[in-house]
């Protein structure tokens, strides 16, 4: 497995896949990676001849109060990772060869983004779309993985594709979760012991939502109330959202029907904003 940090680089190895015939598919990471990112290099191992994992900490993504200093890194045991699962390159570009001087193009998108994490997290849609189109233009993949556990992000990615007619698969990954529920994340990473049994009040009000709408309530502001009472009852929780939306626009619905989205973001003492959703057609 090579590792490559510059886009002239992974051009002229990709170029090199592509005289042979064989197929490219990409893992856009943050790094840190975890079983929630494993799922997605190997799901891209099986479909594909040949697949790049890209981890790259964007910038642009973040907010100027959130985590960018403190997220977490460590390459090395990224590519013990990444080779074990059978990746092929990892592109891991400083953010200077990403974003050179003067960099002023954007792609944005509007609807999607301005629901959600959109609400609190403003910029982050605009550096996600952008970082994510120049990694498409970089390596070129004929499919590109994306985890469920970002729900939003991943109907923010297909809305893109279609919109500026990307020739590139998306495709999704279910939700990786630890034993006890709570979902893989990168950012689990910041929060102690007691923290972490506080943190599993997510995946709990995500069951019980869930189980709700399997034994049949239909009305959304039912669901959302029995899952804020629930995470309310966890002092160390902060509620960002509980909401129901049509998976398709992300807007906000008062009768559970069709292909649905259940998300919360819950921010734990202060020290980590989760995420988790389940989805399901109605
Ligand atoms: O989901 C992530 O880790 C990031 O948002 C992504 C898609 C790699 C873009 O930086």
């Amino acid at each position: 497995m090579k590792i490559e940090t510059t886009v002239k680089d992974v051009r002229k190895t990709v170029k090199e896949w592509r005289k042979e015939g064989l197929t490219v598919g990409l893992v856009p990471t943050m790094g840190y990676l975890h079983e929630g990112h494993q799922s997605l290099i190997k799901k891209a191992v099986e479909q594909c001849d040949k697949v790049v994992v890209s981890i790259f900490v964007n910038p642009m993504q973040f907010g100027p109060t959130e985590d960018l200093a403190s997220y977490p890194r460590d390459l090395e045991k990224d590519s013990e990772l990444c080779e074990k699962t059978g990746a092929d390159l990892i592109f891991h570009p400083e953010p200077e060869e990403m974003y050179q001087e003067g960099f002023c193009s954007f792609v944005d998108m509007t609807g999607l983004t301005q629901a959600l994490c959109g609400l609190s997290r403003p910029v982050h849609f605009r550096g996600v779309c952008t970082v994510v189109s120049k990694l498409f233009h970089i390596v070129q993949p004929d499919k590109a993985y994306f985890g469920e556990k970002d729900a939003q992000q991943l109907a923010v990615i297909k809305r893109m594709v279609k919109d500026l007619n990307m020739d590139i698969e998306i495709v999704g990954c279910p939700i990786i979760r630890e034993k006890d529920g709570l979902a893989k994340s990168s950012r689990n990473t910041y929060l102690d012991e007691k923290e972490r049994s506080a943190a599993l009040i997510l995946s709990k009000s995500i069951f019980l939502g869930k189980k709700m709408v399997e034994e049949g309530e239909r009305n959304a502001n039912v669901v959302k109330q029995a899952m804020t009472d629930l995470i309310q009852k966890e002092p160390m929780a902060e509620i960002d959202y509980v909401e129901i939306v049509d998976q398709n626009t992300m807007q906000s619905i008062e009768e559970i029907k069709g292909d649905i989205l259940c998300a919360i973001a819950v921010g734990i003492n202060h020290k980590a904003r989760l995420i988790d959703n389940f989805m399901m057609t109605v």
